[in-house]
Parts: C-alpha cells; sequence; structure tokens
C-alpha cells in the first residue's frame, strides 16, 4: 500500500488560500518596523545547543524539552525556540557594540518548540520579534510595548490587555529568591516532580509550572515588585509613566515571571482573553545582562516577540482578515485555437513588461474551457484573442467583475487595463 505524507506533527502548510492573511500580518510588521526605525536580521534558523542553553536558560521548558537538537560531528545544533538568543550572538559576533551600539532589529521568521500541540501552540510557528539592543532607558521599555499593541491595532484589534511587572536584578532578585523559597518549602511535598527538582536548580520556575495543581499551590507566594530596590523600582516606575505618555494606561499584572531566564527588570505579555489560559500574543522583556553572558560587553536590552498562530485565531474568531483573495494573475489570455499559441504568449509576455501579471492556457483546451478556467481563477480580466482580432492587431479586453467588454489596440493593451 501507497504511504501518504502528513506534515509533521505540530507544522502546517500555509496554503496559498491562507497566504494572504499572513502576507498581512508580515506586511504589517515590516511597515511598523520601519515607522520605528528597526532594521531587519536574519541570523540562522539553527544555532550551537549551548546558545539557547545559557541564554534562555537550562532549567526551562523550552531547553528542558522542546529542543529540537541534532548531534553533527562534535556540535550539537538546535533549531531556534525563539530569536533573541541568536540576534544578540549576531549583535556580538559582528563587533556592533564598539562600533555602533544602539542596534533597533527585528525579523519575522519560524521558530521551532517540541511542545504538546494544542489551540495557539505549534512545534513550528512564527513570530514577528524586535530587539532594541544598547541602552537600559526606561522609555525603550514603554516604545516597545507601545509598539507591540499598536501592531494588533493596525490590524483592526482591541480589547487587548497589555500586562506588565518586573522581575527586578541583581540584589533584589535574590532577595526575592530567598523569599520565594521560604514560601514553597513548608509544602514542596505537594508539587510535581519537576517542581520539586527545579526547586533545588532554579526556585523561580517553580513559578511557571504548567501543572493546575501547582498553580494552586503558588496562590500567594510573594511577588517581585515588593522586593524592589530603589533604581529597579524607580525603572519599573518610569515605563509606566512612559506608557501613560504614550498614552496607554499601564496594567501590572504581578503574576506575569515568563518562561524565559534572560529578563531583568520589565517583563510584558500582551492577552487576548479569548484564548484561554494560555492567551499571550505577545511576550518580551529587557535583558540587560545577556549581550555580557553571550560573551560581549555589558551592553542592555529590550524587546518582544509576537507569535502569529495565536494572533491568527483570534482574528478568524472575530471575523477579522476576511475578504482577503488568494494571489493571482490580473489577466488571462484566451486564444481561440492552436495557431494562436504564439500571439497568446507574446500577449502575455507584452503585459508582463507592462507591470500587469497574465498567465494563458497551456493545455490548449477549447475556448469554453478557457473561459471557464478565466472566471474560476479571480483574474480581474480576460484577454480574448480570436483569428479576425488577431488579423486587425486588436484584442477583445473583457472585465470579469463588471461582465462588460470592449475592443482595443493590441498595442494599446496595457494602458487599457491601467486605465481600468
Ligand atoms: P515567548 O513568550 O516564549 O518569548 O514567545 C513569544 C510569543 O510567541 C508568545 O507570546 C506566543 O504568542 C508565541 N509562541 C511561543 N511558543 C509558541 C508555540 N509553541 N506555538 C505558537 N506560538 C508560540 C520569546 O520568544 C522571547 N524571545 C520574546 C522576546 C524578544 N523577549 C525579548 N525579546
Amino acid at each position: 500500500m501507497k504511504k501518504s505524507y502528513q506534515a509533521p506533527r505540530g507544522m502546517r502548510d500555509v496554503l496559498p488560500e491562507n497566504m494572504p492573511a499572513w502576507q498581512r500580518l508580515e506586511e504589517t510588521a515590516r511597515h511598523l518596523a520601519r515607522l520605528f526605525g528597526f532594521s531587519e536580521i536574519r541570523p540562522p534558523l539553527m544555532e550551537e545547543t549551548d546558545l539557547f542553553t545559557r541564554s534562555v536558560g537550562e532549567v526551562t521548558d523550552i531547553v528542558e524539552k522542546e529542543m529540537f537538537s541534532l548531534q553533527k560531528g562534535k556540535t550539537s545544533l538546535s533549531l531556534r525556540p525563539e530569536g533573541t538568543a541568536g540576534v544578540v550572538r549576531a549583535y556580538v559576533q559582528a563587533g556592533y557594540a564598539k562600533r555602533d551600539p544602539l542596534q533597533r532589529l527585528y525579523y519575522c521568521g519560524p521558530m521551532f518548540r517540541y511542545e504538546r500541540p494544542q489551540k495557539g501552540r505549534e512545534r513550528m510557528f512564527t513570530q514577528f520579534g524586535v530587539e532594541c539592543i544598547g541602552s537600559s532607558d526606561p522609555r525603550l521599555d514603554a516604545e516597545v510595548m507601545d509598539m507591540a499593541a499598536t501592531f494588533f491595532e493596525e490590524l483592526g484589534l482591541t480589547g487587548l490587555e497589555v500586562r506588565m511587572n518586573s522581575m527586578g536584578d541583581g540584589e533584589d532578585r535574590d532577595r526575592y529568591r530567598d523569599a520565594v523559597s521560604d514560601f514553597l518549602s513548608p509544602k514542596l511535598d505537594d508539587f510535581c516532580d519537576l517542581c520539586q527538582s527545579r526547586f533545588e536548580k532554579n526556585v523561580l520556575r517553580v513559578l511557571d509550572c504548567k501543572n493546575p495543581n501547582c498553580g494552586e499551590l503558588i496562590v500567594g507566594a510573594p511577588v517581585l515588585i515588593d522586593f524592589l530596590g530603589d533604581e529597579n523600582r524607580a525603572h519599573f516606575e518610569a515605563v509606566q509613566e512612559g506608557l501613560r505618555d504614550l498614552g496607554r494606561e499601564p496594567c501590572v499584572d504581578t503574576s506575569i515571571v515568563r518562561g524565559l531566564d534572560y529578563y531583568t527588570r520589565t517583563v510584558f505579555e500582551i492577552h487576548a482573553p479569548d484564548l484561554g489560559a494560555r492567551s499571550a500574543l505577545c511576550g518580551g522583556g529587557r535583558y540587560d545582562h545577556l549581550v555580557r553572558d553571550l560573551g560581549g560587553p555589558d551592553v542592555p536590552a529590550v524587546g518582544f516577540a509576537i507569535g502569529f498562530t495565536g494572533t491568527l485565531i483570534v482574528f478568524e474568531q472575530l471575523g477579522l482578515l476576511e475578504g482577503l483573495e488568494r494571489e493571482t494573475a490580473d489577466v488571462y489570455v484566451i486564444g481561440f485555437s492552436a495557431e494562436q499559441k504564439a500571439a497568446v504568449l507574446q500577449v502575455a509576455n507584452d503585459l508582463r513588461k507592462g507591470g500587469i501579471s497574465a498567465i494563458y492556457d497551456v493545455d490548449e483546451r477549447s475556448f469554453k474551457a478557457q473561459m471557464k478556467a478565466a472566471g474560476k481563477g479571480d483574474h480581474r480580466y480576460a484577454v480574448i484573442l480570436g483569428e479576425d482580432e488577431l488579423a486587425r492587431g486588436v484584442v477583445q479586453l473583457k472585465d470579469l467583475g463588471a461582465k462588460s467588454q470592449e475592443e482595443v489596440p493590441r498595442d494599446g493593451l496595457v494602458e487599457a487595463i491601467l486605465r481600468g
């Protein structure tokens, strides 16, 4: 029996009919990136596994369970589970810190995580991300949060929640870690096995456990903002101030911890309440030590990534992005007989040279079949070439929407369509 192949679990084809919605997201991302002064960067889809272990963190779901890794000789490589680590590696490798330290970079492309596929979660998914490397100014935190929210608003999505928190840094974090340990240790036996091992290795990751029972046990745990020192508190407040200056009311959510270890100070998520528990459409924050941890100088940074999977689900639920048509040629050129084949090809060629997309029947089907194909394919025009037309140097230009038809000179066809 012949085997029928399927896309790998958790990965999917974006078919031409689904493409317009994707293109709309990508175009909006690029448009916004330009407006906010970001330049595109394209690091490889794979990096040394160790890069992700060091940046995302050894004791995180991503590194412990979700990486697609392969061994080539002595090198372990992994498909990127997120974009920040690769961008920071590229920043360091390119030597920007010395020659041009403030870099506003963006990317839009696939990420890979070996997660259990479910609504809004895939194993290959697309992120639009920005990384603003080189400044610790709280206005930048506010600016990238505003940019992420603007992305959704540009596409017509309102009612989103932009939630922020501070993860502190340095001593605040140490004091907080101790307080969380003290809070958890009396009930440690009730937590899942993973939490028990994480308690020893990286206690803050217990707060990020997806197990509902553990979720209940952490209710009432200390919150980091109560441990912020003066400097980090001032930063946290300045970010909120910056948001207000941009016309957005900050929404502090002390439960946001983020699933990646590199964050310091500001963290934020954008949620669509309809998507359920794991509803973040966007996650981001500041990572002031990652450049240094990956071998560069001490350069602070802030960024975010928007996931397209969840975004498209919400858009579909709300009926946004509807009515977008699959890309197709504007003109379908039709000939009456095989003898006109060369002329049909020439007309299509003239149209393409004139900047108008055109296709023609390649199977030498009947006139009727060609007309049917032209009507089915969402083309704007059919250009019909009969023997008589050929002899007189004209064509019939049929507007397939308006169902009207006019005779135009062959050498005036491009102009007629552009006028159209
Ligand atoms: P993240 O929160 O892991 O952060 O991912 C950002 C967004 O990517 C999520 O909010 C979600 O929309 C989407 N996402 C994550 N995993 C999946 C999945 N398996 N399937 C579908 N969508 C998914 C980061 O990746 C950080 N690098 C963001 C960042 C950039 N922080 C600073 N700069």
